[in-house]
Formats: C-alpha cells, sequence, structure tokens
C-alpha cells in the first residue's frame, strides 16, 4: 500500500475532516511547506502528507529523515490559547499519535513515540507562531515510521517490526489528523483530560533520568506541561525542554 493523492481523499472523507489532506510526493519539510501556507490564510486543519522529505527537520534542530515506509505529516492548527498553552499540544500530538499507533505504544516526555523496547517510533515537531501574546497558528509535525525506519539510527524502529501490522498509510494518516485535531480541542476545553491521558501512555514518568547535567527520578507531569524531576536530595526541578535520556540505576547509583 502506497501514499496517493486519490486515497488520502478517499480516507478523509470517509472520516468527515474538515479539510481533504493535500498530498506531495516529494518535498523539502512539510512543516516549512505549511507554514507557509499558513501565512497565506490557510485555515485549521489544513493538512499536508509527503512521500518523501530532503529537509525533514526534528526538535531541538536536529534533521529528521525520511526513509521508504516513513510518514510525514504536518497539520495546521489554530486553537484559541495563550502563547503560555502552546507547550501543551506537543502533549496532545503526543497522545493522538501513541493512540493512532497502538496500545504497544509509549510516550516519551514531552512527545516522542515509543517501542516497547525504547526504541523510537515516531517524533513530533510543533511549530508556533503568536500574536499579542496569543497563538496565532501551530504547525504540528509528525513522522511515524510505520513500516520503514533509518537505517542510520540505532534507536528508531517501525510499527511494523514491532507488531507485524500492516497499515495502509492513507487511512493512518487520516485517522492520526482526526485523532490530532479531536485531542487539539478538547485541550482547549478541558486540558486535563488530555493529560491524563499522556500520563496514562507515559514511559517517562517514573523512570530514573538525566535530563543535560540534571539526574533523578521523573515524578510528575505538571499541568503546563513541565516534567518534574526529584533528585537525589529531594530537591524538585521542573524541566521545560530537553532531551530526557532513560538511565540505569544499581546499587543506589546511575549507571
Ligand atoms: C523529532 O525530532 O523527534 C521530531 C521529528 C518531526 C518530523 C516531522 S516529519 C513531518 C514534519 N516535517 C518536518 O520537517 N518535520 C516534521
Amino acid at each position: 500500500m502506497s501514499l496517493s493523492a486519490a486515497s488520502l481523499i478517499e480516507a478523509s472523507a470517509a472520516l468527515d475532516l474538515p479539510q481533504a489532506i493535500r498530498f506531495i510526493a516529494e518535498t523539502g519539510s512539510t512543516n516549512a511547506d505549511l507554514r507557509r501556507l499558513a501565512e497565506q490564510g490557510a485555515p485549521h486543519g489544513s493538512a499536508l502528507v509527503a512521500g518523501s522529505q530532503t529537509q525533514g527537520r526534528g526538535r531541538l534542530g536536529r534533521t529528521w529523515l525520511t526513509p521508504k515506509g516513513s510518514l510525514a505529516l504536518s497539520v495546521l492548527l489554530r486553537p484559541n490559547l495563550p502563547l503560555a498553552g502552546a507547550a501543551r499540544m506537543n502533549l496532545a500530538a503526543a497522545v493522538a499519535t501513541s493512540l493512532t499507533c497502538g496500545d504497544a505504544f509509549r510516550i516519551k516526555w514531552p512527545n516522542d513515540v515509543l517501542a516497547p523496547d525504547g526504541r523510537k517510533v515516531a517524533g513530533i515537531l510543533a511549530e508556533v507562531e503568536a500574536r499579542g501574546g496569543r497563538v496565532d497558528f501551530l504547525v504540528v509535525g509528525i513522522g511515524v515510521n510505520l513500516s520503514g525506519a533509518p537505517a542510520e539510527v540505532a534507536q528508531a524502529t517501525s510499527l511494523q517490526a514491532v507488531d507485524g501490522q500492516i497499515r495502509d498509510p492513507n487511512a493512518f494518516a487520516a485517522t492520526l489528523v482526526q485523532r490530532l485535531l479531536h485531542q487539539a480541542h478538547r485541550l482547549e476545553a478541558d486540558p486535563e483530560a488530555v493529560l491524563q491521558i499522556w500520563r496514562d501512555r507515559s514511559a517517562t514518568l517514573g523512570q530514573w533520568v538525566r535530563v543535560g547535567a540534571l539526574q533523578g527520578r521523573a515524578v510528575a507531569l505538571d499541568a503546563d506541561g513541565a516534567l518534574r524531576v526529584e533528585d537525589f536530595e529531594g530537591g524538585i526541578h521542573r524541566v521545560l525542554s530537553g532531551d530526557v535520556e532513560p538511565v540505569a540505576m544499581r546499587n543506589g547509583r546511575i549507571e
């Protein structure tokens, strides 16, 4: 099964999406493309899927590789949110993505989706544009390794490698857009409900972790999306961004 404009339109129509999903065979980055469309006034719910990307963007300025079998998708959101609430959209996107991937898949703070062995199957990059202290628009870019993962990234795997299921990328993309729009809407009305699903699907809470120079146990997710880490002296630290790496503890020491 491969992506096509016709199959995406069919899959979106079946789910009653507000906008038909656009398909582009190859592009630099779907996030960059959708940002341009947003600046030209594209509506909430506009979505773009690419067959391949040559300049995929990852979190923290990294590159994101989109090999064959990997889905690259961006969705435009125009929520009614203060800028301070935008970070939580990362969590809503992670909830939507992990639910679409399946029960076996868990969320690493803030928004990576992991296989049971800790390898990454999906990543999310939300880019925000603000006006007067409020969100003007958000472009939420999601990369999912459906049946293929970049061979050069040891810590990556695909959904199919984990559960053996062959997924139709068109139906997967349409379902993911629908779930993202649903969770984004819910975040405005009842943020705690979305955060609670995030907590229930978290691979990070309860783990021993390292974030930059900080080491300790990830103990909670705050209402604003910050991760609470308790260090060895009992000090509580709020982590707002960065890479959280799980660490092994042996005889009371981190290895
Ligand atoms: C991460 O670093 O984990 C985030 C990866 C986000 C990749 C997706 S693929 C579709 C969209 N377009 C991009 O250029 N990046 C995002």
